[in-house]
This record gives structure tokens, sequence and C-alpha cells, in this order.
């Protein structure tokens, strides 16, 4: 069956079941053509927040669906992949969390939405890309334990200069950003377009962080390309928003690292979502005492962009 005719079924079998399928800016094309809504973990989490769908169909990692799921106790989460899992996220233990948290009493835990489930429980409050700094700005504590990516505790420790950031793991990362995309690679880029404006994830290194024109959430890059009169743009980040940068913005172009590829948001296809749709499994679940307190966490996040 081609891809045309699967979408067609995927779209038929939705409406069937009330369900809303939410794609991460990642995925591979055909899913997010075939989604209601792409976005960033943000937004996707606001949009299965309030969501009036029976039926969450979630194409992203592991932690967003867990977080739609931990956010609606009474609906199906279904996810195409229950392989696909953010090696991020396996990099900061609940165990350490507890154990930070007893060697730093006065500090507020902030938690990348990037985190376990059991995890995410011992936070004080979540946060995304897109809101990190503000989420760390709203709390009263000078001290912060904030984790598990030390690239984006870089990136708030630069904008939130009068607390303190205490980075959980020392050294969390992003396979994908800290590895897969390097500084020369982005050089090399603007020597060959040099009227391009270049636009980084902070999960990206902190040399590539300085000199960007904007450290932007996957969404924050879209709607930055949307609004500004450039033409060309690097963007440094996994290479699948390039689809949906093109795909919203016609008449510009986008240079990303082809090979900065993440192989767990890759893990979905349009038979997978279909299969899930159909069989109503694999069902996304959180454990009934970890997902009231991942409810409470994520809420706190949510309420503060609402
Ligand atoms: P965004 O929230 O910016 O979409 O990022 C999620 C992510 O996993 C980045 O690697
Ligand atoms: Fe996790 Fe990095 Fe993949 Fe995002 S791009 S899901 S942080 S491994």
């Amino acid at each position: 069956m081609g891809n045309a005719q699967l979408q067609a079924k995927i779209r038929d079998l939705a409406k069937e079941m009330d369900a809303v399928i939410l794609a991460h800016s990642y995925q591979v094309p055909e899913i997010q053509d075939v989604a209601d809504f792409v976005g960033d973990s943000l937004d996707l989490a606001m949009k299965a927040y309030r969501t009036k769908a029976q039926c969450i169909l979630f194409c992203g990692v592991d932690f967003m669906a867990e977080t739609a799921a931990a956010l609606n106790p009474g609906k199906t989460v279904l996810i195409p992949d229950p392989n696909s899992r953010c090696p991020m996220a396996g990099m900061l233990p609940r165990q350490a969390v507890v154990e930070a948290k007893k060697k730093h009493p006065s500090a507020a835990t902030v938690l990348y939405v990037n985190t376990l489930a059991e995890a995410k429980a011992e936070a004080d409050i979540l946060c995304t890309s897109a809101n990190a700094v503000r989420v760390v700005q709203s709390l009263p504590n000078k001290r912060i334990l904030f984790g598990p990516d030390e690239n984006l505790a870089y990136y708030v420790a630069k904008r939130v200069p009068d607390k303190e950031i205490i980075p959980i793991p020392e050294h969390g990362y992003c396979v994908v950003h800290k590895n897969l995309i390097q500084k020369w690679q982005l050089d090399l880029l603007k020597t060959e377009h040099p009227k391009a404006v270049l636009l980084a994830h902070p999960e990206c290194n902190p040399d590539i962080q300085d000199s960007a024109g904007f450290v932007l959430s996957t969404n924050g890059m879209a709607e930055k390309a949307r609004e500004l009169p450039a033409k060309e743009f690097i963007v440094a980040t996994e290479e699948g928003l390039a689809y949906r940068l093109r795909k919203e913005n016609p008449g510009k172009k986008f240079y990303v690292i082809e090979t900065a590829v993440c192989v767990q948001m890759k893990k979905h296809s349009l038979e997978k979502a279909y299969n899930a749709l159909k069989s109503k499994s694999p069902v996304v679940t959180v454990p009934k005492g970890i997902a009231e307190k991942v409810r409470t966490v994520t809420e706190r996040m949510l309420n503060l962009t609402i």
C-alpha cells in the first residue's frame, strides 16, 4: 500500500475512534503529513492537555507519550513503536535526583520533559526548551537542580545569571545535538551560504549556541523562520525539522546537517501508526502514583505558559 492510501486509512480510523494524532517536528514527512498537529514538546503537551478526543496517537519518543498519558488518566494514549526511547531521558535515574535533592536541600528541582516518568515525579516543576528560562525565573530559590541536559542548563544559566544552576547528572546530553552537530560543520554551511541566519536548539553545544543568531525550541525555530525577512537559514537541530520548515515557508531555504538523525524518533512509520490505531495498542501507561505526581509538575509548567 502506498503512503497516500495508508494516510487515508489512518485518517478514517482516527475519525472513527475519536483519536487525535500528535507528531513531533522530527517525525518522518509522511507522519507529519498525516498528523492533526506537528509541534515541539511544549506545544504537544499542551495539545494533549486540552484535547477533547478520547484517544491520542502520539508519534514522538516515550517521554512525550508518557506526559500525554499522565495528563489524560481516562483516555487511551497509543504510540506506533513503543521502542522509541530518548536516550537522554535514561541518563537521569530517579535515585540520582533523590540524592541531589538531599545534597542541596535549599534547591528547587527543575527537570526537562526529556526525563523518565519516575524521575519527573521527584521534580518541583518540569520545563521544555521553549520555557526553561521562564520556569527557572518563576522560582524563588537561588539554587536550581537542573537536568538531564547539560547544554540546556548552560543555556538557562547564561540567561538567568542571578541563580546557581546545578546540572544533574553532571554531563547529561542528547547524542544528536552534542555529537552529530559540530560547529565546524555549521561554519562550512555558513561559508557556502553567507547570508543564512543560524538557528540553533539549546541542546547544541555551547560554542554553537554562542555563535547562533537565535537559540530556540523547534517551534521557536519555526516561528522565527516565518517572521524574519531572511530567505536562508542554517538549522542546527535534528534534520526532520527541515521538512516542516520547508513546507511552512515555500519561498525560503533551509540547510541542515543531513546526518543529524535521531534514530529513536524515526522508529515510527505509517504502517505502525495504522496498526496501533487498528489494534488499539501499544497503550502507553504510567503507574498511578507516579502519574499523579507527573501530572502535578506538568500542570505547573503548563500553567506558566497559558
Ligand atoms: P523541542 O521541545 O524543541 O521540540 O525538542 C525536543 C527534543 O527532543 C529535542 O531533541
Ligand atoms: Fe532525545 Fe536527542 Fe532524540 Fe530529542 S533528538 S528525542 S533529546 S535523543
